[in-house]
């Protein structure tokens, strides 16, 4: 078989097991056995680079090109849908169809999906655009970060798919991805999303796909439009596009009457709880394309189609005492201490109140009768006052000026919302939540203190930084309170062990504001030392790779305040790596500093990954495809017709593997 055919085998073998595994559930063969589909092809296409193809399942994983989003005018409208809140509202619609049509209909009922809308354009059964709704006008074209999405076909299965059409249905990232996608934020100290919805959207306007990539979003479509559908009813064609290989929910029910409405309504208000995403409600849709068009559009909103929205699940409680909880980078967290009511399923004592603003706007007295809802959010939120009930007015809720446990005057910098406590060396709760990041699995991984142990040691005064972690003897410890011996040794070894913690993670133990495992892992390998670093001013943090003004603020502030230095001194006499490894910065260099390069076609002497490798130990940045801010290319033999047009289209320069490793003074 030639090498074209087999490449087209494999992408082909490689979609189906896709679609078995994203869109079905049903997998046929292992994540072993795909995994090795997958290297076999990609290995493929870099040897042979004129058959690349935009999509290849291998173009998934997102590249870190970074680019503004085009927009892109919508060649239909994306309209809003109506919203109703009651069943007499769903009559009220149901009755002006009737009246309108003067004949039987159908109405097709949907879920609601809670997350953000999407546009995909299919020609001759490959997916060409993705756009979001933007103004309904023109949205972003996002098809890098969609395709990532394993849910959405790249290419269709089936046949009779019409040549051109769009359909249009909701990203969303399931409850139990967004959970951990927030778990990790709060672990780098990183403001969380609210709602899943609000992190579908966040990370479908991500510039970089590749990140977008490892957010394991979902999509489920749910409007095909175009002038050549296979059917006439909408039901009937998004069953069509199951066929085609989309991800249709089987919830979806034709209903005949109004009653049959409200049976799905009440149905999935309940059952809606136990999906693995988030709804919002029901769409009811007439089912026929010929009655829709009848029955036409407002300006905003079809007439054949209408929201009935969940009600958000709400109960009115007493707010007995507003207190504060301090996090450890400093941030005051306003908490309401409610009396003790049931909300959907859960007895709920404590509610969020966000920041001083939001009491602010709800004008909160103590003892006022509160609305408490449990939304998309996992934290339940304070929504409103029932102002009918005061009849004594307690005392205004004010946000405090300082800190509840250190008594430090709280800050609040321009443009941001929360209060901070500048008490960083001093304040209780962010030493313990300091040492609790600094010994967590992902910074110096020392398993054996969890933030139990933690609370321990700082309350019996053995530890009242983290370098007295390093200081720690069984001795001492066999004496705590439920200590053994066996435990006291685990964790003066487990500390023992984290003196071979690589730089990049010490770095993030550190626990700067905004310096995330990634960003730490970058820090550490443009810089090298911690000398480096700390003389670095923001004008060189930011010309480093991907440093933006706000880290680069932060990591300066960090390292001025003069308990940091004394923390980076004591940990370095300890003994803890402050500089990265020998071994993984010999024979790096700065020539190729600022420089994206794009790596095209076949090598002689070096494999891709060597040149790539050698494109990042001298500095420089291996981009995937060819754009204005490509430097050159490294262009081995046969490189792709595609991206050679588009080089001299953007007048970018070839330079061969012997110009290059002359470059960099290999030759
Ligand atoms: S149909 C013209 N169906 O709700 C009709 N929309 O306010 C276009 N949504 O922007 C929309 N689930 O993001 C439709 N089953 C569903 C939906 C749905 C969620 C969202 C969509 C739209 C908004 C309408």
């Amino acid at each position: 078989m030639n090498t074209e055919q087999h490449i087209k085998e494999l992408r082909e073998a490689l979609h189906r097991h896709n679609y078995n595994y994203y869109v079905k559930n049903a997998p046929e063969i292992s994540d072993f056995e795909f995994d090795a589909l997958m290297r076999e092809l990609q290995q493929l296409e870099e040897q042979f680079p004129e058959y690349d193809d935009e999509t290849s399942p291998t173009h998934r994983v997102g590249s870190d090109i970074t680019k503004e989003f085009r927009q892109v005018a919508h060649k239909y409208p994306m309209l809003s849908l109506g919203n109703t809140y009651s069943k007499a509202e769903v009559a009220e619609f149901y009755e002006r169809v009737q009246k309108s049509l003067n004949e039987d209909f159908e109405i097709c009922c949907e879920l609601k999906f809670d997350g953000t809308s999407i546009s995909l354009t299919y020609e001759d059964g490959r997916l060409v655009r993705a756009v979001t709704r933007g103004d309904g006008e023109k949205g972003d074209d996002v098809t890098a970060n969609v395709k990532t999405i394993r849910s959405v076909p790249l290419v269709l299965s089936g046949e009779g798919w019409p040549r051109e059409f769009e359909i249009r249905g909701e990203v969303l990232m399931p409850w139990e991805v967004f959970e951990e996608l927030n778990r990790e934020r709060a672990e780098n100290g990183e403001q969380l999303f609210a709602n899943p919805r609000n992190a579908a959207s966040g990370t479908l306007k991500l510039q970089d796909s590749s990140i977008v990539a490892k957010r394991h979003l979902d999509a489920y479509l749910y409007y095909m439009l175009g002038e050549q559908l296979p059917a006439e009813g909408h039901y009937e064609n998004l069953q069509y596009a199951s066929q085609y290989g989309f991800k249709i929910s089987d919830t979806t029910r034709v209903c005949r009457t109004l009653q049959e409405i409200y049976d799905f309504i009440d149905y999935f208000d309940t059952e809606r709880k136990r999906l693995p995403f988030a709804t919002d409600g029901v769409v009811l849709k007439v089912n026929s394309l010929r009655q829709q068009l009848n029955l036409g559009y407002t300006s905003k909103s079809p007439r054949w189609a209408i929201a009935y929205k969940f009600q958000a699940e709400r109960a009115l409680t007493r707010l007995n005492e507003v207190t504060y909880q301090v996090g450890r980078t400093g941030v005051v967290t306003p908490v309401a201490n409610l009396d003790p009511v049931q909300l959907s399923g859960t007895v709920v004592k404590r509610a969020s109140l966000h920041n001083a603003d939001i009491i602010e706007k709800l004008d909160l007295h103590i003892g006022d009768m509160v609305y408490v809802e449990k939304g998309g959010e996992i934290i339940p939120k304070i929504t409103g006052v029932d102002t009918d009930a005061r009849f004594l007015i307690g005392e205004k809720v004010v946000f405090t000026k300082r800190c509840p446990v250190c008594g430090a005057q709280l800050v609040r910098n321009d443009g941001e919302a929360a209060h901070y406590c500048p008490n960083e060396a001093e304040c209780p709760p962010q030493i313990k939540g300091k040492i609790e990041h600094f010994v967590s699995r992902e910074a110096m991984n020392i398993d054996s203190i969890g933030p139990e142990t933690v609370e321990l040691l700082y309350n019996t005064g053995l530890i009242k930084s983290i370098a007295d972690l390093y200081r720690l003897e069984a001795c001492d410890l066999y004496l705590l309170p439920r200590m053994g011996a066996k435990s006291a040794e685990n964790i003066v070894a487990a500390v023992r062990e984290s003196l071979n913690v690589p730089f990049e993670r010490v770095l993030f133990a550190l626990g700067i504001r905004f310096v995330g495992a990634t960003v730490a892992k970058r820090l550490a390998r443009t810089f090298q030392t911690i000398e480096n670093l700390m003389a670095a001013d923001v004008v060189t943090l930011t010309a480093a790779n991907e440093i933006g003004e706000r880290i680069a603020g932060s990591v300066v502030d960090f390292f001025s305040a003069e308990s940091n230095r004394e923390l980076v001194r004591s940990l370095q006499e300890a003994g803890l790596k402050f500089a990265v490894d020998e071994e993984s910065s010999e024979g790096r260099s700065e020539t190729l500093k600022g420089l994206s390069i794009v790596i095209s076609g076949v090598f002689e002497k070096h494999s891709r990954d060597e040149y790539k490798n050698m494109i990042e130990m001298h500095g420089g940045k291996n981009v995937g495809s060819v754009s204005k801010s490509t430097s050159f290319i490294l262009a081995g033999a046969n490189m792709g017709p595609s991206k050679l047009e588009k080089a001299q289209k953007l007048n970018v320069s070839l330079k061969s593997e012997d110009e290059f490793l002359e470059m960099i003074g290999e030759i």
